[in-house]
Protein backbone atom coordinates (compact mmCIF):
# COMPACT_ATOMS: atom_id res chain seq x y z
CA UNK A 1 0.00 0.00 0.00
CA UNK A 2 1.51 3.40 -0.63
CA UNK A 3 0.20 6.48 0.49
CA UNK A 4 0.48 9.71 -2.17
CA UNK A 5 1.04 12.36 0.39
CA UNK A 6 3.36 14.87 -1.26
CA UNK A 7 5.60 14.93 -4.48
CA UNK A 8 8.90 14.92 -2.37
CA UNK A 9 8.00 12.62 0.00
CA UNK A 10 7.27 10.02 -3.39
CA UNK A 11 10.07 8.00 -5.23
CA UNK A 12 11.08 10.11 -8.70
CA UNK A 13 10.68 6.81 -10.61
CA UNK A 14 7.15 6.42 -8.89
CA UNK A 15 6.06 9.91 -9.67
CA UNK A 16 7.51 9.36 -13.61
CA UNK A 17 5.81 5.76 -13.79
CA UNK A 18 2.65 7.93 -12.57
CA UNK A 19 2.90 10.52 -15.50
CA UNK A 20 2.87 8.11 -17.93
CA UNK A 21 0.52 5.54 -16.82
CA UNK A 22 -1.80 9.08 -16.28
CA UNK A 23 -1.22 9.93 -20.53
CA UNK A 24 -2.02 5.75 -21.02
CA UNK A 25 -4.85 5.99 -18.87
CA UNK A 26 -6.16 9.13 -20.82
CA UNK A 27 -5.36 7.48 -24.41
CA UNK A 28 -7.49 4.88 -23.46
CA UNK A 29 -10.18 6.23 -22.45
CA UNK A 30 -10.28 8.15 -25.77
CA UNK A 31 -10.14 4.97 -27.32
CA UNK A 32 -6.36 6.12 -28.88
CA UNK A 33 -3.83 3.25 -27.55
CA UNK A 34 -3.69 0.29 -24.94
CA UNK A 35 -7.52 0.30 -24.15
CA UNK A 36 -6.86 -2.64 -21.65
CA UNK A 37 -5.93 -0.38 -19.08
CA UNK A 38 -9.10 1.42 -18.98
CA UNK A 39 -11.42 -1.75 -18.81
CA UNK A 40 -9.00 -2.79 -15.93
CA UNK A 41 -11.10 -1.25 -13.03
CA UNK A 42 -8.65 -1.59 -10.71
CA UNK A 43 -11.57 0.02 -8.05
CA UNK A 44 -13.61 -2.76 -9.16
CA UNK A 45 -16.03 -3.19 -5.59
CA UNK A 46 -13.57 -0.53 -3.41
CA UNK A 47 -15.00 2.35 -1.71
CA UNK A 48 -13.47 5.98 -1.80
CA UNK A 49 -14.25 8.40 0.97
CA UNK A 50 -13.26 11.65 -0.62
CA UNK A 51 -12.95 14.49 2.59
CA UNK A 52 -13.48 18.11 2.10
CA UNK A 53 -12.49 20.52 4.80
CA UNK A 54 -12.53 23.45 2.16
CA UNK A 55 -14.59 23.63 -0.66
CA UNK A 56 -13.87 22.42 -4.17
CA UNK A 57 -15.14 21.94 -7.70
CA UNK A 58 -12.37 20.05 -9.77
CA UNK A 59 -10.66 17.89 -6.77
CA UNK A 60 -13.94 16.64 -5.43
CA UNK A 61 -15.43 16.09 -9.04
CA UNK A 62 -12.09 14.62 -10.95
CA UNK A 63 -11.79 12.15 -7.56
CA UNK A 64 -15.38 11.12 -8.39
CA UNK A 65 -15.12 10.17 -11.48
CA UNK A 66 -12.20 9.14 -11.80
CA UNK A 67 -13.14 6.44 -9.09
CA UNK A 68 -16.26 5.52 -10.99
CA UNK A 69 -14.88 5.16 -14.46
CA UNK A 70 -12.09 2.64 -12.27
CA UNK A 71 -14.97 0.98 -11.46
CA UNK A 72 -15.35 1.84 -7.71
CA UNK A 73 -17.99 4.14 -5.52
CA UNK A 74 -17.21 7.10 -3.75
CA UNK A 75 -18.90 8.69 -0.29
CA UNK A 76 -18.12 12.38 -0.11
CA UNK A 77 -18.02 13.58 3.26
CA UNK A 78 -17.79 17.31 4.93
CA UNK A 79 -15.06 17.68 7.45
CA UNK A 80 -17.46 19.66 9.28
CA UNK A 81 -19.83 16.93 9.58
CA UNK A 82 -17.95 14.24 10.95
CA UNK A 83 -16.69 13.77 14.25
CA UNK A 84 -13.45 14.69 13.01
CA UNK A 85 -14.63 18.65 13.53
CA UNK A 86 -16.15 17.59 17.25
CA UNK A 87 -13.12 16.42 19.14
CA UNK A 88 -12.72 12.55 17.91
CA UNK A 89 -8.78 12.51 17.27
CA UNK A 90 -7.76 12.20 13.66
CA UNK A 91 -5.68 9.08 14.65
CA UNK A 92 -9.16 7.17 16.12
CA UNK A 93 -10.91 8.83 12.83
CA UNK A 94 -8.18 7.22 10.60
CA UNK A 95 -8.38 3.63 12.88
CA UNK A 96 -12.11 3.50 12.05
CA UNK A 97 -12.19 4.97 8.39
CA UNK A 98 -9.92 1.74 7.57
CA UNK A 99 -12.49 -0.62 8.70
CA UNK A 100 -14.94 0.54 6.13
CA UNK A 101 -13.28 2.16 2.98
CA UNK A 102 -10.35 0.61 0.51
CA UNK A 103 -8.81 4.51 0.14
CA UNK A 104 -9.16 8.12 1.61
CA UNK A 105 -8.24 11.33 -0.20
CA UNK A 106 -8.44 14.59 1.96
CA UNK A 107 -8.18 18.07 1.73
CA UNK A 108 -7.95 20.27 4.66
CA UNK A 109 -6.10 22.90 6.40
CA UNK A 110 -3.20 21.53 8.66
CA UNK A 111 -0.92 19.27 7.12
CA UNK A 112 -0.49 17.82 10.64
CA UNK A 113 -3.72 16.29 10.09
CA UNK A 114 -3.27 14.32 6.75
CA UNK A 115 -0.01 13.31 8.12
CA UNK A 116 -1.70 12.44 11.45
CA UNK A 117 -4.34 10.24 9.36
CA UNK A 118 -1.81 8.78 6.74
CA UNK A 119 0.25 7.09 10.04
CA UNK A 120 -2.99 5.86 12.04
CA UNK A 121 -4.83 4.70 8.51
CA UNK A 122 -4.14 1.14 7.05
CA UNK A 123 -5.45 2.34 3.64
CA UNK A 124 -3.79 4.34 0.93
CA UNK A 125 -4.79 8.35 2.08
CA UNK A 126 -4.12 11.02 -0.85
CA UNK A 127 -3.26 14.78 0.12
CA UNK A 128 -6.46 16.69 -1.74
CA UNK A 129 -4.69 19.97 -0.87
CA UNK A 130 -3.44 21.20 2.51
CA UNK A 131 -2.75 24.99 3.19
CA UNK A 132 0.82 23.83 2.51
CA UNK A 133 1.21 22.03 -0.65
CA UNK A 134 -1.03 20.71 -3.60
CA UNK A 135 0.59 17.51 -5.20
CA UNK A 136 -2.30 16.48 -7.64
CA UNK A 137 -2.62 19.28 -9.06
CA UNK A 138 0.82 19.48 -10.35
CA UNK A 139 0.97 15.42 -11.52
CA UNK A 140 -1.94 17.24 -13.78
CA UNK A 141 0.35 20.03 -14.60
CA UNK A 142 3.24 17.41 -15.45
CA UNK A 143 1.05 15.42 -17.15
CA UNK A 144 -0.10 18.56 -19.18
CA UNK A 145 3.14 20.37 -19.72
CA UNK A 146 5.02 17.18 -21.51
CA UNK A 147 1.84 16.79 -23.69
CA UNK A 148 1.80 20.10 -25.27
CA UNK A 149 5.78 20.41 -25.32
CA UNK A 150 7.60 17.26 -24.83
CA UNK A 151 9.74 16.59 -21.33
CA UNK A 152 9.10 18.82 -18.87
CA UNK A 153 13.23 18.14 -17.63
CA UNK A 154 15.68 21.21 -17.66
CA UNK A 155 12.91 23.69 -19.01
CA UNK A 156 12.30 26.23 -16.89
CA UNK A 157 9.00 27.59 -14.92
CA UNK A 158 8.05 31.09 -13.77
CA UNK A 159 5.73 30.96 -10.95
CA UNK A 160 4.06 34.55 -10.68
CA UNK A 161 2.86 35.80 -7.20
CA UNK A 162 2.21 34.09 -4.28
CA UNK A 163 4.83 31.40 -3.23
CA UNK A 164 1.48 29.26 -1.36
CA UNK A 165 0.96 25.62 -1.03
CA UNK A 166 0.60 25.00 -4.83
CA UNK A 167 4.00 26.56 -5.64
CA UNK A 168 5.78 24.31 -2.58
CA UNK A 169 4.17 21.13 -4.74
CA UNK A 170 5.98 23.28 -7.89
CA UNK A 171 9.26 23.60 -5.99
CA UNK A 172 8.83 19.65 -4.82
CA UNK A 173 8.32 18.58 -8.96
CA UNK A 174 10.96 21.25 -9.86
CA UNK A 175 13.34 18.81 -7.56
CA UNK A 176 12.13 15.35 -8.61
CA UNK A 177 11.59 15.89 -12.18
CA UNK A 178 14.54 17.86 -12.49
CA UNK A 179 13.08 21.01 -13.87
CA UNK A 180 14.30 24.87 -13.10
CA UNK A 181 11.84 27.29 -11.26
CA UNK A 182 12.21 31.02 -10.97
CA UNK A 183 9.85 32.55 -8.52
CA UNK A 184 8.98 36.16 -8.63
CA UNK A 185 6.54 38.19 -6.33
CA UNK A 186 6.97 40.27 -3.30
CA UNK A 187 9.42 39.07 -0.58
CA UNK A 188 6.38 39.02 2.15
CA UNK A 189 4.89 36.15 -0.06
CA UNK A 190 8.54 33.97 -0.85
CA UNK A 191 7.94 29.99 -0.99
CA UNK A 192 9.16 28.25 2.34
CA UNK A 193 12.90 28.39 1.61
CA UNK A 194 13.40 24.93 3.23
CA UNK A 195 11.54 23.89 -0.44
CA UNK A 196 13.88 25.74 -1.71
CA UNK A 197 16.57 24.66 -0.68
CA UNK A 198 15.20 20.84 -1.21
CA UNK A 199 14.84 21.78 -4.95
CA UNK A 200 18.65 23.00 -4.96
CA UNK A 201 19.94 20.13 -3.12
CA UNK A 202 18.63 18.26 -5.69
CA UNK A 203 20.34 20.14 -8.89
CA UNK A 204 17.49 22.61 -10.24
CA UNK A 205 18.38 26.03 -10.33
CA UNK A 206 15.34 28.06 -8.38
CA UNK A 207 16.21 31.80 -8.59
CA UNK A 208 13.95 34.69 -6.94
CA UNK A 209 13.71 37.31 -9.11
CA UNK A 210 11.66 40.35 -7.49
CA UNK A 211 11.06 41.87 -11.06
CA UNK A 212 8.42 39.67 -13.02
CA UNK A 213 9.70 40.87 -16.88
CA UNK A 214 12.98 39.46 -15.83
CA UNK A 215 11.70 37.07 -14.23
CA UNK A 216 9.99 35.55 -17.41
CA UNK A 217 12.77 36.00 -19.92
CA UNK A 218 13.38 32.57 -22.05
CA UNK A 219 10.49 31.07 -19.85
CA UNK A 220 8.78 27.70 -21.20
CA UNK A 221 5.79 27.70 -18.57
CA UNK A 222 4.31 30.54 -16.21
CA UNK A 223 2.09 30.14 -13.61
CA UNK A 224 -0.44 31.82 -11.43
CA UNK A 225 -2.70 31.12 -8.33
CA UNK A 226 -5.27 33.26 -6.01
CA UNK A 227 -3.92 35.69 -3.98
CA UNK A 228 -6.06 34.79 -1.24
CA UNK A 229 -6.16 31.21 -1.03
CA UNK A 230 -8.98 29.48 1.10
CA UNK A 231 -6.60 29.13 4.27
CA UNK A 232 -5.95 32.78 4.07
CA UNK A 233 -7.48 35.83 6.23
CA UNK A 234 -9.84 37.44 4.17
CA UNK A 235 -8.92 40.73 6.28
CA UNK A 236 -5.72 40.27 4.58
CA UNK A 237 -6.91 40.50 0.85
CA UNK A 238 -6.72 44.75 0.17
CA UNK A 239 -2.77 43.94 1.45
CA UNK A 240 -2.26 40.94 -0.02
CA UNK A 241 -3.62 42.59 -3.26
CA UNK A 242 -1.58 45.70 -2.98
CA UNK A 243 1.80 43.59 -3.17
CA UNK A 244 0.55 41.15 -5.70
CA UNK A 245 -1.01 44.01 -8.30
CA UNK A 246 2.50 44.12 -10.23
CA UNK A 247 2.80 40.40 -10.44
CA UNK A 248 -0.56 39.90 -12.72
CA UNK A 249 0.18 37.58 -15.61
CA UNK A 250 -1.19 39.59 -18.44
CA UNK A 251 -0.40 40.10 -22.53
CA UNK A 252 2.48 42.84 -21.60
CA UNK A 253 3.88 39.73 -19.24
CA UNK A 254 3.45 37.09 -22.02
CA UNK A 255 4.96 38.82 -24.40
CA UNK A 256 8.17 39.50 -22.42
CA UNK A 257 8.08 35.60 -22.24
CA UNK A 258 7.96 34.85 -25.77
CA UNK A 259 5.02 33.33 -27.64
CA UNK A 260 5.77 29.65 -27.03
CA UNK A 261 5.70 29.90 -23.35
CA UNK A 262 2.66 28.19 -22.07
CA UNK A 263 0.39 29.08 -19.33
CA UNK A 264 -0.94 27.32 -16.61
CA UNK A 265 -3.21 28.26 -13.32
CA UNK A 266 -4.70 25.41 -10.96
CA UNK A 267 -8.22 27.50 -11.02
CA UNK A 268 -10.27 28.92 -9.83
CA UNK A 269 -9.06 31.95 -10.97
CA UNK A 270 -10.05 35.28 -10.40
CA UNK A 271 -9.73 37.00 -13.59
CA UNK A 272 -8.51 40.39 -14.09
CA UNK A 273 -6.68 40.13 -10.72
CA UNK A 274 -3.90 37.51 -11.11
CA UNK A 275 -4.41 36.66 -14.81
CA UNK A 276 -6.19 38.62 -17.17
CA UNK A 277 -9.20 37.23 -19.52
CA UNK A 278 -6.66 37.79 -22.13
CA UNK A 279 -4.33 35.81 -21.01
CA UNK A 280 -6.62 33.31 -19.79
CA UNK A 281 -8.62 32.41 -23.08
CA UNK A 282 -5.51 33.37 -25.09
CA UNK A 283 -3.35 30.73 -27.12
CA UNK A 284 -0.89 30.55 -24.64
CA UNK A 285 -3.00 29.26 -22.11
CA UNK A 286 -3.75 25.66 -21.89
CA UNK A 287 -6.09 25.54 -18.54
CA UNK A 288 -8.80 23.50 -19.80
CA UNK A 289 -6.34 20.68 -20.59
CA UNK A 290 -4.64 21.09 -17.19
CA UNK A 291 -8.05 20.55 -15.49
CA UNK A 292 -9.21 17.91 -17.25
CA UNK A 293 -5.93 16.12 -16.28
CA UNK A 294 -6.73 16.62 -12.91
CA UNK A 295 -8.74 13.50 -13.65
CA UNK A 296 -6.48 11.10 -15.62
CA UNK A 297 -3.32 12.19 -13.38
CA UNK A 298 -4.94 11.42 -9.72
CA UNK A 299 -6.42 7.60 -11.66
CA UNK A 300 -2.72 7.06 -12.27
CA UNK A 301 -2.37 8.49 -8.69
CA UNK A 302 -4.90 5.78 -7.59
CA UNK A 303 -3.43 2.72 -9.04
CA UNK A 304 -0.24 3.91 -7.87
CA UNK A 305 -1.53 3.57 -4.31
CA UNK A 306 -3.21 0.41 -5.12
CA UNK A 307 -0.27 -1.59 -5.82
CA UNK A 308 1.80 -0.53 -3.46
N1 LIG B 1 -7.45 23.30 -8.54
C1 LIG B 1 -8.24 22.80 -7.58
O1 LIG B 1 -7.81 22.04 -6.72
O2 LIG B 1 -9.54 23.19 -7.68
P1 LIG B 1 -10.69 22.95 -6.61
O3 LIG B 1 -10.41 23.81 -5.43
O4 LIG B 1 -11.95 23.36 -7.33
O5 LIG B 1 -10.71 21.49 -6.24
N1 LIG C 1 -3.83 28.24 -3.44
C1 LIG C 1 -5.22 27.90 -3.61
C2 LIG C 1 -5.38 26.70 -4.48
C3 LIG C 1 -6.80 26.31 -4.75
C4 LIG C 1 -6.91 25.06 -5.58
C5 LIG C 1 -5.86 27.68 -2.24
O1 LIG C 1 -5.27 27.00 -1.40
O2 LIG C 1 -6.96 28.20 -2.02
Amino acid sequence: MNHFLDIHKTDKDALRAIIDSAADIKNARAGKAKAALDAELPLKDRMVALIFEKPSTRTRTSFDVGVRQMGGQTMVLSGADMQLGHGETIADTARVMSRYVDMIMIRTFDEAVLEELAEYASVPVINGLTDRTHPCQIMADILTYEEHRGPIKGKKVVWCGDGNNVCASFLHAAGQFGFDLTFTGPVQLDPEMEFVGLARSQGSTINIERDPFKAVEGADLIVADTWVSMHDAQSAKERRHNMLRPYQVNADLMAAAGKDALFMHCLPAHREEEVTSEVMDGPQSVIWDEAENRLHAQKAVMKYCLEG
